[in-house]
């Protein structure tokens, strides 16, 4: 019985494949490259929401983004880390992402771990987009503004979008050095993210 089971899995995942929902992440931009990645999440949005602007508990389950830290225009963490645009992020993240699962108490690897400062440019609670972008490199030397979207789904399904594009002279360096740990580190948090809020 166990091959009909499995079957009826497959054909499950692979007609959900098929009929990718509509985007709610803004018209995709030009660039040297881009990073993207999606899943659909057994969860309503508002859970998924929650948890995505949860940063305090990403340790616990990001194997990609292990720290994200809300802090004030020069760089002082908030008491308050609910995110607001024109905040300011510090983010480390593990360029190629941490093999999953990962909890609190997973150590990083230093070989791989890069900070960036970023500045929150969209927290929209309405239509579920977030957006930030680099800062710590001028916009004409660096472009790289990182967006997360969710659609409701019927069924109380939620649809997770994350996509980056990287333009700029540095943008063929980040592709050069990263492009392929950060696609890993998008898709490894997109299933992690599905993983935390279905458990
Ligand atoms: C941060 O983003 C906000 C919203 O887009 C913008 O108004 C502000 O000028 C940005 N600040 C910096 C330092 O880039």
């Amino acid at each position: 019985m166990l091959w009909s089971t499995s079957l009826i899995a497959f054909l499950g995942a692979y007609c959900a494949g098929a009929q990718t929902p509509p985007s709610n992440l803004p018209p995709a931009t030009t660039g040297i490259f881009t990073v993207q990645a999606s899943v659909i999440i057994n969860a309503p949005i508002e859970k998924v929401w929650n948890t995505l602007l949860d940063f305090p508990s990403y340790a616990q389950w990001n194997p990609f983004v292990r720290s994200q830290v809300v802090t004030s225009a020069i760089w002082v963490p908030l008491e308050d880390q609910t995110p607001h645009e024109n905040q300011r992020l510090i983010i480390q993240a593990q360029i190629p992402p941490l093999p999953m699962p990962v909890d609190a108490n997973t150590h990083a690897n230093p070989l791989h771990m890069q900070t960036s400062f970023e500045n929150i440019t969209t927290l929209d609670r309405v239509q579920h987009r977030a957006a930030w972008r680099q800062i710590f490199l001028p916009k004409p030397v660096l472009d790289a503004e990182r967006w997360q979207a969710l659609s409701a789904l019927p069924g109380k399904r939620t649809y997770y979008e994350s996509r980056e594009v990287f333009d700029g002279p540095v943008g063929h360096v980040v592709d050069a050095l990263f492009a392929e740990g950060l696609q890993a580190g998008f898709d490894a948090q997109a299933a992690a993210l599905k993983a935390r809020v279905e458990q």
